[in-house]
């Protein structure tokens, strides 16, 4: 039996890993680090650790590089079909699980979980099951398994019945859905979902309202917890890779370029997003309309920096969703705007040294997500910023427990009390601002990325924790 089992002591399983790889021109194969909340959180470790990253190959390039064999040590690329994979991250996490933990739904007419529904959950459970295999080929005995996010719920339980000798955890990324709103999905599949899950020995969850959420799910579903542990563990920022980052020349040529685009002497709101629909870009932009109307004194004088990159284009809610923060950024532009000054500098293209950059320079940060896991640049922005930065930060972000004495609070569906925080924001005392901003910074910092990932490892193994 033992001469069955894998190599790896620690285990690492998401659905979206460390590299991303393009077919170049010439035919070779180039490699990018990827993006994210997860990765910035799973690059702590690093190959020297002995742990594999289990992930899916998610473009041509990766597939590409999968039939090719390469690949970086410490991480196994599997390669499921191509349909399956958009049916199970498309179809069902992107479109339904992550609706669901982000309360998106217009409910007069999404969801409607119908026969198409079924197919695509046939996929998503035939996406776990190659992960749990792969996992279970590759675990020595014993081993601890970590299943990252809303994509592989089933996972634990699968992974358990092929191998009941590991350790198994898993960690959501996202807010978790209060019972009532989690209902909405079809009796079975919910409790297929917790039950998934519950086959961890611990899960982890980025605050406690997630938690307690989660907790009251299995309650009302699934006849509670069982043997399963339950902990919280607010991922913090990376103070010391952002600053030595933030440093670098590419840094500062982009803030050279950012300060011609925003012009002398002004102030800077900033917000940096992926295109997501529960990050509120839209009543951001709005807040910001109303602002210019509410408090004509800060024409001329304020720029809005927004960075909103490219996510899950793949479907049409989301591209919609870009088309509009492009057509509103344009129609305040064409409002406001004077030959010296354009009130919403918009980029959409992913720039991470851009995006320093603008944490660099920001006087104000924006982050007003209507629902989110945690919400990292509300934790990066003050860390970075060179002066100090004030945050407006919404009530509904995860990072709000950590943050909320030293931020302005806003309820993120307010565009009128969004624009008075934003006033608020950029009139704040600057020795004010400063000592906020260092709090912010220390808060945000409190639990690094390594940290966050060996507590987790040391709790699962030790068996400790609530
Ligand atoms: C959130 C999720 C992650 C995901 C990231 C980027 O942070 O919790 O699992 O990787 O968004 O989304 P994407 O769909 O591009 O992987």
């Amino acid at each position: 039996m033992a001469s069955s089992f894998g190599a790896a002591q620690v285990l690492v399983a998401s659905n979206r890993g460390p590299v991303s790889y393009a077919v170049a021109d010439d035919g070779s194969l180039r490699s990018k680090r990827g993006g994210g909340g997860l990765v910035s959180g799973l690059s702590a470790i690093g190959p020297e650790s002995g742990a594999l990253w289990v992930c899916s190959a998610l473009s041509d390039g990766d597939r590409e590089a999968v039939r090719r064999g390469v690949g970086e040590d410490g991480v196994r690329m599997l390669d499921v079909p191509a349909d399956v994979h958009a049916d199970a991250y498309n179809g069902i996490a992107n479109s339904v699980l992550w609706f669901v933990h982000h309360m998106l739904y217009q409910t007069p007419l999404e969801p409607a979980f119908d026969a198409e529904f079924r197919r695509r959950w046939a996929s998503y459970e035939t996406y776990n099951r190659a992960f749990a295999e792969a996992l279970a080929e590759e675990a020595a005995e014993g081993a601890a398994v970590l299943v990252q996010d809303y994509h592989l719920t089933l996972v634990p339980g699968m992974l358990r019945e092929l191998r009941p000798d590991l350790r198994i955890g898993h960690f959501s990324h996202t807010p978790w859905a209060p019972p009532e709103y989690f209902a909405m999905l079809p009796d079975d599949i919910a409790r297929q979902v917790l039950r998934g899950m519950l086959g961890a020995d611990r899960l982890g969850f980025l605050t406690r309202r997630w938690a307690d959420a989660f907790t009251a799910c299995c309650e009302r579903f699934a006849g509670g917890l069982g043997d399963t542990r339950v902990g919280v563990h607010g991922l913090g920022a990376d103070a010391d890779f952002l600053r030595a980052r933030s440093h670098e020349a590419d840094v500062d040529e982009r803030m050279a370029a950012l300060k011609e685009e925003i012009g002398e002497g002004r102030r800077t709101i900033v917000r940096v997003d992926r295109t997501e629909l529960s990050k509120n870009i839209v009543r951001g932009l709005l807040a910001y309309r109303q602002l210019l109307d509410d408090r004509p004194e800060w024409r001329e004088r304020v720029v809005h920096v927004a960075f909103a990159y490219p996510s899950r284009q793949d479907l049409a809610v989301y591209r919609d969703y870009t088309a509009e923060v492009r057509r509103l950024a344009e129609e305040i532009n064409e409002q406001y705007g004077t030959p010296g000054w354009r009130p919403v500098v918009l980029h959409v293209e992913d720039d991470f040294a851009r995006s320093l950059a603008a944490y660099r320079l920001a006087d104000v940060a924006l982050v007003n997500p209507v629902r989110d896991g945690m919400n990292l640049v509300a934790k990066e922005v003050p860390v970075v910023s060179d002066a100090g930065c004030a945050l407006v930060l919404s009530r509904e972000a995860g990072a709000h427990e950590e943050l909320g004495e030293d931020a302005i609070t806003v309820n993120p569906y307010d565009v009128v009390q969004t624009a008075e925080a934003l006033h608020e924001a950029l009139s704040m005392r600057p020795e004010d601002r400063t000592e906020r901003s260092k709090r912010l910074a220390a808060a945000a910092t409190a639990l690094p990325p390594a940290r966050w990932f060996l507590d987790q490892l040391e709790a699962l193994r030790g068996g400790t924790g609530s």
